[in-house]
């Protein structure tokens, strides 16, 4: 308890990021690591994203944003998608009362329709559930692809316009960025990725223009509440300028 208090002193309540978006990585390599098989290091991974969303809690960061399962992720062996799927759908049953009691609210960012049925349902149960509670808002993607974002946006811009509501020529950067999946949301201004890649892997390409990034060479399973807090000191030490002279 005394640990906690003075880890949580370390950093300024006052400019603590409203958005945090997570890459997780590593989870393979952890399981490497320990001559375990990948499942143990998704499984490990579940530990470690509830450790986070009660973090963000306890820190007061009120939006939480993670990456679950790309729309590349396809590409992996069909054993480890399948293995991945049915952990998420485990993982969402098993916790659907944690976000109730700990007033959760889920969305889920991605191209839904795509995955199986059985998910989908346990998906749009949680979402619809979870939709009133305003504590931390937890987005998890799902089948998501940056890029996918931006054509299912202009998919349905295009929609739009042949219904008439909106002209070719008014269309600005508002229109696209109420059209994404993330609408209604400020942009992160923190994403941390884990395993020490310098990538972005497509994830929110269009809403990550001018958030702070921070890379920790730390496995997924392994990021705890001390990652955590060093990840928001430095943020906190960063000049965010917007492209203004500062
Ligand atoms: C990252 O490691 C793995 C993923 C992003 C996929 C699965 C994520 C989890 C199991 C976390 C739990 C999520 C939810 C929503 C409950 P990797 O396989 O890319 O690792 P590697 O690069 O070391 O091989």
């Amino acid at each position: 308890m005394i640990k906690k208090v003075s880890q949580d002193k370390l950093i300024d309540s006052k400019k603590l990021p409203q958005h945090l978006a997570i890459i997780m990585d590593g989870n393979g390599r952890w399981a490497k690591e320990r001559g375990l098989p990948r499942s143990a290091g998704h499984m490990e991974g579940v530990k470690a994203v509830k450790r986070v969303i009660s973090n963000c809690i306890s820190l007061n960061i009120p939006i939480l944003t993670i990456f679950a399962f790309s729309t590349e992720n396809w590409k992996r062996p069909k054993n480890e998608v399948l293995y991945l799927l049915k952990l998420f759908n485990k993982a969402l049953n098993k916790e659907k009362e944690n976000f109730i009691k700990n007033n959760i609210r889920i969305n889920f960012l991605g191209r839904i329709k795509d995955l199986p049925n059985s998910l989908i349902k346990q998906m749009n149960e949680i979402a619809k559930i979870t939709s009133n509670n305003n504590k931390l808002i937890l987005n998890i993607a799902i089948n998501y692809g940056g890029r996918a974002e931006i054509v299912d946006a202009i998919n349905s811009i295009i929609s739009t316009v042949y219904e008439k509501k909106i002209k070719i020529g008014d269309i600005t950067e508002n229109t696209i960025r109420d059209n994404l999946y993330t609408h209604g949301l400020p942009d992160p201004d923190l994403l941390i990725r884990t395993a020490g890649e310098m990538r972005i892997s497509n994830f929110m390409i269009w809403q990550i223009a001018y958030t702070e990034f921070w890379v920790t060479p730390v496995y997924w399973p392994d990021f705890d509440k001390i990652n955590l807090i060093e990840a928001i000191r430095d943020f906190q030490k960063r000049v965010r300028k917007f492209g203004r002279k500062v």
